[in-house]
């Protein structure tokens, strides 16, 4: 069956990497986490006093670039696979508010955005690949068959990030996160490379009322119909 390219954009906490895992899986895809490579790099810039609340020294990062590695892993054949920094499982440091509070800086980079959209690139190569992120449709694969761009309102996305927060544990206030994601929004809506943007040939999406069922099952559809060829 041929196989396609299917980007998943839009802003944060509005399901897409659950969304694109369950139909990589489908559909026996490769399932590519973007955020979490600007994640991962983050974490590196924090681990080595690159970026803190009081200062980021975009340059030493620039510099340090040669030096990150990045590799997505599987566990099992029906996990996410995780992302590796510099041969290290940390799929789970990533996820923390923390990390998150850095991470729009961190993706404003130019040289950041060119290292990473390279490696997403390659992994895209032979197609049967899902990927979500900010600029997939726009900048990754200019030339995907099917493009999603995906919304929920502001409040809605920071309910569902706090939950998942509180059930991995950490000790977060709600104001807070809200706060993260509208900062996010702004960060990646306005950065002057690759900003968040819906492309002109994304459908969109607004999952503010829908379970998780009948986003997998509108997705699903749009998909087989794009691999059949019928739009
Ligand atoms: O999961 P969540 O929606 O919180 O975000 P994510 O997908 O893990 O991405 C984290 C951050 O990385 C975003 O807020 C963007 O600043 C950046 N990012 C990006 O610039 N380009 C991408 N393709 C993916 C993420």
């Amino acid at each position: 069956m041929k196989k396609i390219t299917i980007a998943i954009d839009g802003y944060s906490s509005t399901g897409k990497s659950t969304v694109a895992k369950q139909l990589a899986d489908y559909l026996g895809y490769v399932y590519v986490d973007s955020g979490a490579m600007y994640r991962a790099v983050t974490l590196y810039a924090m681990q080595r006093g690159i970026i803190s609340k009081e200062h980021f020294d975009a340059q030493k990062l620039i510099a340090s670039l040669p030096s990150i590695d990045l590799r997505f892993e599987k566990k099992s054949a029906w996990n996410k696979a995780h992302i590796y920094l510099n041969g290290k499982d940390v799929e789970n440091e990533i996820r923390n508010l923390e990390v998150s509070e850095f991470v729009s800086p961190i993706a404003t980079i130019h040289e950041v955005r060119v290292k990473l959209v390279a490696q997403q690139q390659k992994m895209g190569l032979e197609k049967g690949v899902v990927m979500d992120g900010r600029d997939i449709g726009t900048v990754v694969f200019p030339k995907a068959e099917l493009k999603i761009f995906m919304n929920a309102s502001a409040n809605e996305r920071a309910q569902r990030r706090y939950k998942e927060l509180l059930d991995r544990g950490e000790v977060v206030e709600f104001k807070n996160v809200l706060k993260n994601i509208e900062d996010r929004d702004h960060i990646d809506t306005t950065r002057e490379d690759s900003p968040l943007v819906k492309a002109a040939d994304a459908i969109e999406i607004d999952n503010s009322e829908m379970n998780l069922d009948d986003q997998f099952h509108t997705v699903l559809q749009l998909a087989k119909d794009r691999i059949a060829g019928r739009v």
